[in-house]
């Protein structure tokens, strides 16, 4: 049987499957900042509207830490995701999030779209560290991979921590109800979408390996097991893990000095 180990060594050694994991990653990083730039257009607080903005520029200078990696690395630039592996795309089926056509709205969030943003922000990177943590642990021997995710596992711990500040926050002015509702429909809602992408994921990976079928098998039940257990048991609000998370300057941004994306 192929151990989790052993998988992601035939990973590092097999440059195709390696540069579609890398990929996957500097697309996926690339994915979660669309429309945070919109939703930061949303938010009449204009300090949270800045912290908004900054996890929008965050998420894409990932993209591009990962993207030039991938050049330096394997020598291929990120090419975009087949429909089966875009996470985001499922992430809006199961309803995670505020949709898209809300977003072209101008009207600004009411509180329970505040609510749902949050919460589809916060299952989001729950889900981004805990990939990051694993990837730490499973790519030990690529050090210069694991530079790469280190620096961005760090920014990710501020943005659980960022949302479920917000999420406090909204709990503490009345709304602790819908927010802990909401955070556990977000979660299943993203647990679904995770499953889906990854048994693709997983499914791919295994072709390039050239895995018997056994091994696939079985990986796809550990894939569905995880999800099982994700579901029934969703999790509560809990608090941030780090202080002052999403630093900005206390004052609104002026629309003529407004940084550029990803130029944090
Ligand atoms: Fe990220
Ligand atoms: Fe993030």
């Amino acid at each position: 049987m192929l151990s989790r180990r052993s998988f992601f060594r035939k990973i590092l050694e097999n440059d195709e499957a390696r540069a579609f994991l890398m990929n996957s990653l500097a697309v996926g990083e690339a994915d979660s900042a669309v429309g945070l730039d919109k939703a930061a257009a949303h938010v009449t607080d204009p300090v949270l509207a800045r912290k908004i903005y900054r996890h929008f520029a965050e998420e894409n200078r990932h993209a591009r830490i990962f993207g030039r990696h991938l050049e330096q690395q394997l020598g291929v630039k990120p090419q975009p995701l087949p429909p089966e592996l875009d996470y985001e795309q499922f992430v809006r089926r199961y309803a995670m999030g505020i949709p898209m056509e809300r977003l072209e709205d101008p009207e600004p969030f009411t509180t329970s779209e505040l609510i749902r943003f949050m919460v589809g922000c916060k299952a989001g990177e729950e889900r981004a560290c805990a990939e990051m943590e694993g990837l730490l642990t499973d790519l030990a021997a690529d050090p210069a991979t694991v530079e790469v995710l280190r620096e961005i596992h760090e920014d990710e711990i501020r943005h659980v921590s960022f949302s479920t500040e917000e999420l406090n926050t909204l709990a503490e002015a009345g709304h602790a109800d819908e927010v802990r509702s909401e955070l556990r429909r977000a979660r299943r809602a993203e647990a679904k979408a995770h499953r889906a992408v990854s048994r693709a994921f997983m499914g791919k990976l295994m072709s390039l390996l050239g895995a018997p079928g056994i091994v696939r098998f079985f990986a796809g039940v550990g894939i569905d097991i995880q999800f099982v257990v994700k579901w029934a048991f969703p999790g509560e609000l809990d608090r941030p893990w780090v202080e002052n998370p999403m630093p900005v300057p206390d004052r609104p941004r002026a629309a003529s000095s407004e940084a550029a994306p990803g130029t944090l």
